[in-house]
């Protein structure tokens, strides 16, 4: 007898998606493409030769510890590489504070796990991340969602959604994924503060921060919360977890990625982890470790900052030469993305299928709001801009402007009829 298996998935697997950029990935994985979609980094810059003699220094030195279990906080010495690394932004902590996760993604379910009840409410950014949505919307979280501009979350709206009492909010302060945008100082004093005020935690999720291009780093929302709020505790860290990942400045593959948080909540995340996959592979983190020491990561990202710098760069110059005035985008200081917006009425569904025509892929902008989020997603898109060599770059933007001023006669032509 055959199993109904539909009848049989939990509540929490109700109206459950699978992602968009997935499923887009997988049209755009043909070769004619040129992708803008996907969040990839770029191959050419994977440090291959360091990973092949790391490999062979964990098999011929640390094989025992590197193929066998692991301890479900990640590898101590990693561990400590963490904290050192991050305390050069002044984020203070210590090994007990770091907790080794597969990849940010898996923080953010650890999060969802954590800290979310079903109907309970998720301040999120408009738009935001659709990743973090996707973990959040298996423990049937609820959104408020907040809009940002070209200083990233809109601080000035925030305090009726504060008021309302999410039960934390969910913040991208650098080169947001999707908006490319970054969070002003200003802005983040202020975002502390009110936080601080309603008594809301904030989750900060920064796996761009080292990818800048230019001006200066801006102080992450962990380190204001302890300088504004004179919560200098010793290690004990206040009111805001920490996000970061090897992903983009390592290589995705690793699925590295680490919290900061108090050491009484890492104690509670890692009760959470054993259940999920008692511990992140301990070779991938042996291998990240030998990789990464001796100063080699940060020689390695300033080699990616310098290619990406100036992929952007030409993307930049290539709307600005094909895309007609009406089409507006941001103008990225790091990390991977930016974020297009076409005139009012305009339908980037539509747009998707004719550039598809054109054999030229993005991301629509609908799929990074919160669901039942009043937006205009259907305006915006997103770009990629760290996985094309330079002149697929700018053979792309050419491709695309083709459907973009397609669309926008169509436009024109409705709205004179
Ligand atoms: C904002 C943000 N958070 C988290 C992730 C997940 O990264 P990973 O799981 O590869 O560390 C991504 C990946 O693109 C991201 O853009």
């Amino acid at each position: 007898m055959s199993t109904a298996w539909t009848s049989r998935y939990a509540m929490r697997t109700k109206g459950l998606k699978s992602s968009a950029i997935r499923e887009l990935l997988k049209i755009t994985q043909r070769p004619e493409i040129i992708s803008f979609a996907g969040g990839l980094p770029a191959p050419d810059v994977f440090p291959v030769e360091r990973f092949r003699e790391a490999c062979k220094k964990v098999l011929d030195t640390n094989a025992n510890l590197g193929l066998q279990y692991g301890a479900s906080e990640g590898y101590e010495p990693l561990r400590e590489m963490v904290a050192r690394h991050i305390a050069r932004y002044g984020i203070k902590a210590k090994a007990d504070n770091v907790l080794i996760t597969s990849g940010s993604q898996q923080a953010l379910d650890l999060i969802g796990k954590l800290l979310i009840n079903p109907g309970d409410r998720v301040l999120v950014e408009a738009p935001t991340y659709l990743g973090a949505l996707q973990a959040f919307n298996v423990y049937g979280a609820d959104y408020v969602s907040v809009p940002s501009d070209d200083d990233g979350l809109r601080s000035d709206l925030l305090e009726a959604p504060l008021r309302s009492g999410p039960k934390f909010m969910y913040v991208l302060p650098n080169f947001q994924n999707p908006g490319g945008t970054t969070l002003s100082e200003g802005r983040r004093h202020e975002l502390v503060l009110l936080a601080d005020r309603y008594g809301i935690p904030i989750i900060e999720d920064d796996p761009y921060g080292q990818l800048r291009y230019e001006g200066e780093h801006l102080t992450p929302l962990v380190v204001l919360d302890r300088a504004n709020l004179k919560r200098d505790n010793g290690y004990s860290l206040g009111n805001v977890i920490y996000l970061s990942t090897f992903s983009k400045t390592l290589a995705p593959g690793l699925r590295l990625g680490w919290i900061v948080a108090p050491a009484d909540v890492i104690t509670k995340f890692v009760q959470l982890k054993q259940g999920a996959d008692l511990h992140t592979s301990t070779f991938a983190q042996l291998v990240a470790y030998e990789v990464a020491k001796d100063g080699f990561l940060d020689e390695h990202v300033k080699v990616i900052r310098k290619v990406y710098g100036e992929r952007r760069d030409v993307m930049l110059e290539a709307l600005q030469q094909y895309f007609p005035p009406e089409v507006k985008w941001t103008r990225p200081l790091g990390g991977l993305f930016l974020w297009v917006t076409l005139p009012e009425g305009a339908d980037c569904k539509k747009l998707f299928e004719a550039a598809l025509r054109e054999n030229v892929a993005f991301v629509p902008g609908d799929s990074f709001y919160a669901p039942h989020a009043s937006h205009e997603g259907h305006r915006h898109f997103r770009l990629n801009f760290s996985y094309g060599q330079p002149e697929q770059i700018r053979e792309g933007i050419r491709r695309l402007s083709l459907a973009v001023k397609e669309q926008l006669e169509q436009l024109h032509a409705v709205s004179v009829r």
